[in-house]
């Protein structure tokens, strides 16, 4: 399914809201594409959960508006907004059996017996609940209790299904295999989600949107793809994985690319959609796996090539992490696909591709 980023089924514009002193949401805009998964992406504090809250209308904004399906929705109670909200802690009915907790809200509803029998035994399906509708909450494991919580929020045929961390009880094992089915399960219903996460690998595997979030402020919304290669200041870099930062001055505008100087020598960086002019100060970013390493004694530094030593090496497995200290910078260096006399030491060259230095613009 393509998203239209035009049509947003949730509007938030410039929505603020005071704890007392603390501004936990200051002046946020946010558009949310229906059909997408859209995750607020942030460390803990930063306001996601009041950003939800405020959503689902369990706060009301100081300041600013919020639209869902194009209607106003400031002052319209929570079991008016059709926004279920699921946190962290999802709070089954510990007396209620599954069944009892899926159609808690059908019956609420008025729905008949035969109906809300219909609806419950679509969502054990759909969740791989079948056969444990009799059972209660503590007789099941965290990731099935999760699955109960989200068919409780889906039965209820919403479009819009906002989560709030909401696998951070799971140990990791079943938090990776939660995340595929979650995903899978909303591309297939299409249902407009929005997840909060401070996770970085879990916004980045499941959104197809993402905002990060710091001290109730979004730093940049984009795909995830542009959100790791193309962040837009340090923060967002620095959160959404790991970066070697290098202090540059434009040298000159060559064609497609850009000339950057600095401590080390030049870099040539592929010009496509940088606004900057020769002269300015900037900060390049460089993911530690964009850096090619090779033994070299030789001590020469070409073109987008750096001289330097291995101060620290760590083997992990799928990669080995270098640290290397070139003049007075130490860059993180990952090869993916090291030699089979394992770690390097010593002298090495370390080059960058073009390709992927990425220019944080007033940043310098
Ligand atoms: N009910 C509340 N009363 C007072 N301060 C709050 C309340 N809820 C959140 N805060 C504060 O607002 C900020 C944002 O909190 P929160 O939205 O829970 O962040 P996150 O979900 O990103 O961890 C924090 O500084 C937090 O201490
Ligand atoms: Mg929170």
């Amino acid at each position: 399914m393509s998203l239209n980023p035009n049509d947003a089924i949730i509007r938030i514009q410039n929505v603020t809201k005071w704890f007392g002193s603390i501004k936990a949401v200051d002046n946020v805009s946010l558009n949310v594409p229906r059909g997408s998964f859209t995750t607020l992406l942030g460390p803990s504090g930063c306001g996601k959960t009041t950003l939800m809250r405020l959503i689902a209308g369990f706060y009301e904004a100081d300041g600013g508006d919020i639209y869902i399906d194009c209607k106003r929705v400031n002052g319209v109670p929570p079991y008016k907004r059709n926004t279920p909200l699921v946190f962290q802690e999802y709070a089954l009915f510990p007396h209620m059996t599954i069944f009892e907790n899926i159609s808690y809200g059908l019956k609420l509803k008025g729905l008949s017996k035969t109906e809300i029998k219909e609806k419950v035994d679509e969502m054990l399906q759909m969740f791989s609940l079948q056969g444990m509708e009799n059972r209660f909450p503590r007789q099941l494991s965290g990731g099935q209790q999760q699955r109960v919580a989200l068919a409780r929020a889906l039965v209820m045929g919403q479009s819009i299904l906002l989560l709030d961390e909401p696998l951070s009880n799971l140990d990791a094992k079943l938090r990776v295999e939660v995340r595929g089915e979650l995903r899978e399960l909303q591309q297939r219903l299409g249902i407009t989600t929005v997840y909060v996460t401070h996770d970085q690998d879990e916004a980045l595997s499941m959104s197809d949107v993402i905002a990060v979030m710091d001290n109730g402020i979004i730093r940049q919304i984009g795909s995830p793809w542009e959100i790791y290669f193309k962040p837009r200041n340090k923060f967002v870099a620095n959160f959404v994985g790991t970066v070697n930062f290098i202090q540059a001055k434009i040298k000159e505008i060559a064609g497609s690319n850009i000339i950057a100087s600095y401590a080390g020598g030049e870099i040539s960086i592929r010009r496509e959609g940088y606004s900057v002019s020769p002269g300015q100060r900037v900060i390049l970013a460089v993911r530690p796996e964009c850096i090619s390493i090779s033994e070299n004694n030789d001590g020469v530094s070409g073109a987008n090539q750096l001289f330097g030593e291995i101060k620290k090496s760590s083997f992990l497995g799928h990669m080995i992490r270098y640290w290397v200290k070139c003049r007075e910078q130490e860059f993180i260096v990952d090869d993916f696909n090291p030699s089979r006399h394992g770690c390097m030491s010593g002298k090495v060259n370390i080059s960058f591709d073009g390709n992927k230095v990425h220019i944080l613009e007033g940043e310098g």
